[in-house]
This record gives structure tokens, sequence and C-alpha cells, in this order.
């Protein structure tokens, strides 16, 4: 008995692994093409964002939301559904860049899912 739950505990880990490998490719093929995942290090690379680098944004949620879970809900929310009022970010980002467009049709909602798996790891 206590070789199967110890057999189950190993398949969820990798199971949870596959997942964040997963999101971590599928983060660079649907969001990396807007969202950098790093700060920029210089004016030039700062002068061509198209928009906020996740590294800021997975902060700033950080900082607006008391539990992961709550910021994990709000950006499977937002990619579909971006609006103004909803937006957590500095409305300066916004006249910035432009509202983020949905990414309906885009981006499914398990492969959603693997993203904010992957994010929530690498962004902790
Ligand atoms: C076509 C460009 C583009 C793509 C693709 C894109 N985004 Fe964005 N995203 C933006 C822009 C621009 C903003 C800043 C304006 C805003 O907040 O709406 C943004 C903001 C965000 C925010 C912060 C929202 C807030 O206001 O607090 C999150 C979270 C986010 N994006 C997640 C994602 C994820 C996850 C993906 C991939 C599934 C993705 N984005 C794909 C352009 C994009």
């Amino acid at each position: 008995m206590k070789k199967i739950l110890i057999a189950c505990c190993f398949l969820t880990l990798i199971a949870q692994c596959d997942n964040i490998s997963d999101g971590k490719k599928l983060y660079d093929v649907k969001c990396a093409t807007c969202h950098t995942p790093t700060r920029p290090n210089s004016m030039a690379e700062m002068n061509a964002l198209i928009a906020p680098p996740m590294e800021g944004v997975m902060f700033h949620l950080k900082t607006s939301f008391n539990t992961q879970e709550e910021s994990k809900k709000f950006i499977k929310d937002y990619v579909i559904n971006p609006t103004k009022e909803k937006a957590m970010c500095m409305p300066q980002k916004i006249q910035k860049f432009g509202l983020m467009p949905s990414q309906k049709g885009v981006v499914t909602e398990d492969e959603l899912d693997k993203i904010i798996a992957y994010l929530s790891e690498q962004y902790k």
C-alpha cells in the first residue's frame, strides 16, 4: 500500500513537471512574442518593448494579491477578457502599450493552465 502511495506521489510530481515544461514552451510561443521574460538591460531594449516584461508583471501581481490562487485566477481571466477596469498594472502601462489584445482563440484553457503553472513556478 505504501509503495502504491509513493508511486502515486511520484507520478503526480512528474505530471506537475510536465505541465511546467509544457507551460514554458507554450509561453515562448504564445506570450513571449509580446512579453519578454526579464526586464530590459538597456535603453534600446527598453524602447523595443511592446508589452511589460513578464518579470515585472508577475512581481506586480504578487504584491497586488494576497494569494497565488487569486493571482492565477486573475491571469486566467485577463488573458481572455482584458479590460482597462480590470487591469492591475499601472495606468501608464496601458497608456504606453495599449490594452492587451484578448488571446481568445489563440490559447486554449488547457494551455493557459499550463502557462500559468509555469509562470507561478518561474516567478515565485
Ligand atoms: C499581442 C501582444 C500580447 C500578447 C501575445 C500577450 N500579451 Fe499580455 N499584455 C500585453 C500588453 C500590451 C499588456 C499591458 C496592458 C494591459 O495590462 O492590458 C499586457 C499585460 C498583461 C498582464 C497584466 C495585466 C494587468 O493589467 O495587470 C498579464 C498578466 C498578461 N499580459 C499575461 C499574458 C499571458 C499569460 C500571455 C500569453 C498567453 C500574454 N499576456 C500574451 C500584450 C500581450
